[in-house]
């Protein structure tokens, strides 16, 4: 039950399912370790350290514990999770690039139920080009576990083609690097600007409950985020809450001294820095989601909702030229799809079986609909020491927009 009349008016007004007795009690020990995190720290910790227990903490935290999460029956679907479609695009530039590079391998972070390596292995088997080996990387042992399941399930012959690592290869390889919605689930940082000046926001535990609450002022993120307004050319109200996410130049850096040669498909929603920062968009992009409803508490049953911010796709580009990666395209999904082959791959799926169909069509208006996946969710690739004629920006390259 709902621990106060706040919390009961706010499910009721949002209309989410109650979680279950058990799903309660797995938040309260996550939320129990918070408040000894949060008392250990002078009562408040940054909220991306919130994001990273709640969503992290071994065996306890929302991607680290045995929750569904994923598809009908979880609380929200990524392409891979909504059609096979979407691994079958991808894997033709991935066979194309592979196809020039000696003993190379696919690395993917994060790889969810597992459903995407499973349906590209089976595709790059179908092309020609599988890779040496697939590796993974991945946070939770519960999903390499849910993972392994799955590609025993889909593509048991390919199964010891699959290693998941601990941590990157040290030795630099020849790689496509996938990472399809991780860049979003990484822990952001929040602010708020308060009288001309920038401070970051925490979590602090009070009155029973935990509440966000402004820190004191960090210098560098001050200077971070000065910098940002002023190349926006806006002015932020005051009251302006919003995210940076100061995780993702580090994983660039790692990613881009993994690589002697290769790529690196980035797929996730977000927008141009222009976009993201919008003066209107003054609470920010950060998101929750819980049996496929989305709202905006993060704090609300730490470890049982998925907490998810959107993706600063210029950051991102600036992190990658600094890491020494050359940003080669940038574009929604729905046109990178179109692009790789998407309506040719329909054809051959459409037969005599009208329901079966209206199935796959309507797959892939999910993928490419601007009012479904097809805008939200872009696609960047970024290339090391390789110069390929690779399709996917051919229809739209939005990198002017960065
Ligand atoms: C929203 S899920 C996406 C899962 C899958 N890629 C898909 O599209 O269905 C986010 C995934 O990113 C993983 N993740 C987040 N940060 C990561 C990191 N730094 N390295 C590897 N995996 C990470 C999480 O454990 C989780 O599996």
């Amino acid at each position: 039950m709902p621990g106060n009349f706040l919390e009961l008016y706010n499910m009721i007004k949002l209309d989410l399912p109650h979680p279950d007795d058990d799903a309660i009690k797995h938040s309260a020990k996550l939320s129990a370790l918070i408040r000894n995190r949060i008392e250990a720290n002078a009562g408040w910790i940054d909220f991306s350290e919130f994001m990273l227990l709640a969503l992290y903490e071994p065996d306890l935290g929302y991607y680290s514990a045995g929750l569904q999460k994923f598809g009908e029956s979880g609380d929200f679907i990524t392409a891979p999770e909504l059609s096979p479609l979407f691994a079958q695009t991808l894997a033709n530039p991935i066979a194309t690039t592979l196809s020039v590079m000696n003993s190379a391998f696919v690395v993917e972070f994060g790889a969810g139920s597992g459903v995407l390596a499973a349906n590209l292995l089976l595709q790059l088997e179908a092309l020609g080009a599988l890779p040496e080996k697939y590796l993974i990387i991945e946070l939770s042992a519960e999903l390499q576990q849910r993972q392994s399941q799955t590609i025993m399930q889909m593509a048991s012959h390919l199964h010891e083609r699959v290693l998941w690592l601990q941590k990157l290869p040290e030795q630099p390889i020849s790689a496509v690097v996938i990472a399809n919605e991780v860049l979003d689930a990484m822990p952001a940082t929040r602010f708020v600007k308060r009288n001309g000046k920038f401070f970051p926001l925490g979590v602090m535990f009070e009155d029973n409950g935990f509440v966000l609450r402004a820190g004191e002022q960090d210098a560098q993120l001050q200077q971070r985020l000065a910098n940002i307004e002023q190349e926006t050319d806006v002015s932020w109200c005051d009251g302006y809450t919003s995210e940076i996410n100061l995780n993702i130049a580090p994983w660039l850096q790692s990613v881009a001294a993994m690589l002697h040669e290769g790529s690196v498909y980035l797929i996730d929603y977000g927008y141009p820095r222009t976009e993201f920062y919008l003066p209107e968009r003054a609470m920010g992009t950060l998101m929750c989601y819980y049996r496929h409803r989305s709202f905006d508490d993060p704090l609300r049953y730490p470890g049982l909702q998925d907490i998810t911010a959107f993706v600063d796709f210029t950051a991102v580009a600036e992190a990658a030229v600094e890491a020494g990666l050359d940003v080669e395209g940038f574009t929604s999904q729905a046109n990178f799809l179109l692009d790789c082959g998407l309506p040719d791959l329909l054809q051959q799926k459409l037969g005599d079986n009208e329901r079966s169909n209206l199935i796959w069509i309507q797959q892939m208006k999910s993928l490419t609909l601007p009012s479904e996946m097809g805008e939200r969710f872009k696609v960047m690739l970024l290339t090391k020491n390789i110069h390929l004629a690779l399709p996917g920006f051919g229809l739209q390259d939005m990198r002017y927009r960065l």
